[in-house]
């Protein structure tokens, strides 16, 4: 499995990275360990005087399942399967980045990337969630960015997902990434709660599919 890992590793150029500030380098088959460093620039910290810094890395062993699953479950009202999450890590493990502070899993972003049948390649953001401790500290964009400058660079079309109509953390953090609603889906969550489908167009495709909700 190791072997087939697509690895990227991001460069820090700027304490909080964002598309087109950071170099993507392309890694493929080597030996992963975590390789981009976010500073953590907190009130908290300024105060202190120490600099905490957060790394990344993705999905590269099959012991990081169990972290993935923890660290989703418990923002879901239902939880997945673990078949939901082995068919997006075994089959996009390089779109499936992790957030560490130290040797501690605080953040996960899963997603996938998939061809139309007129041959475009449309990306999709599955799951994101940071630990509650560690929010409002960049990690959810950066692992944001990171997904999105991978599948920009897989050549990504355009970018979808969906969150809760409720959700005003997730709708502004990707609001700020540049994404904008596309449509309201009702009762979409088993709670009952609609969704926003939300999309990023990446580059202009006449081939791009109309949605179909
Ligand atoms: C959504 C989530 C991933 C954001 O992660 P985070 O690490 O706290 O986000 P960041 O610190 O990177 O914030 C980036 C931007 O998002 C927005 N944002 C984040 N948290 C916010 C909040 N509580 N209220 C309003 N805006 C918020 C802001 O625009 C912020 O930019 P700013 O700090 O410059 O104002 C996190 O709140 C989470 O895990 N929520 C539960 C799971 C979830 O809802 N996942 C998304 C499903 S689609």
């Amino acid at each position: 499995m190791d072997e087939d890992v697509s690895e990227a590793v991001l460069v820090e150029k700027n304490l909080s990275p964002s598309i087109g500030e950071t170099d993507l380098v392309d890694k493929n088959h080597s030996a992963y360990q975590e390789e981009a460093v976010l500073e953590d620039k907190t009130k908290d910290n300024q105060k202190s005087g120490e600099e905490q810094q957060f790394t990344f890395c993705d999905f590269h062993d099959e012991s990081q399942l169990k972290v993935l699953q923890s660290l989703i479950d418990k923002e879901l009202s239902e939880p997945y399967s673990i078949y939901t999450y082995r068919y997006f890590v075994y089959n996009w493990p390089d779109l499936c980045f992790f957030a560490l502070d130290g040797d501690r899993y605080v953040g996960v972003i899963v997603c996938k990337m998939e061809e139309t049948m007129e041959g475009v390649q449309m990306g999709y953001i599955a799951m994101l969630a940071v630990e509650v401790e560690y929010r409002k500290r960049g990690i959810g964009k950066a692992l944001s960015e990171m997904a999105i400058e991978t599948m920009a660079m897989k050549d990504a079309a355009m970018i979808s997902l969906e969150t809760e109509l409720t959700n005003k953390p997730a709708l502004a953090l990707y609001q700020s990434l540049g994404f904008i609603r596309e449509r309201r889906l009702l009762r979409y969550y088993m709670n009952g709660v609609d969704a926003f489908r939300l999309k990023l167009v990446l580059h202009d495709s006449s081939m791009l599919p109309l949605s179909e909700d």
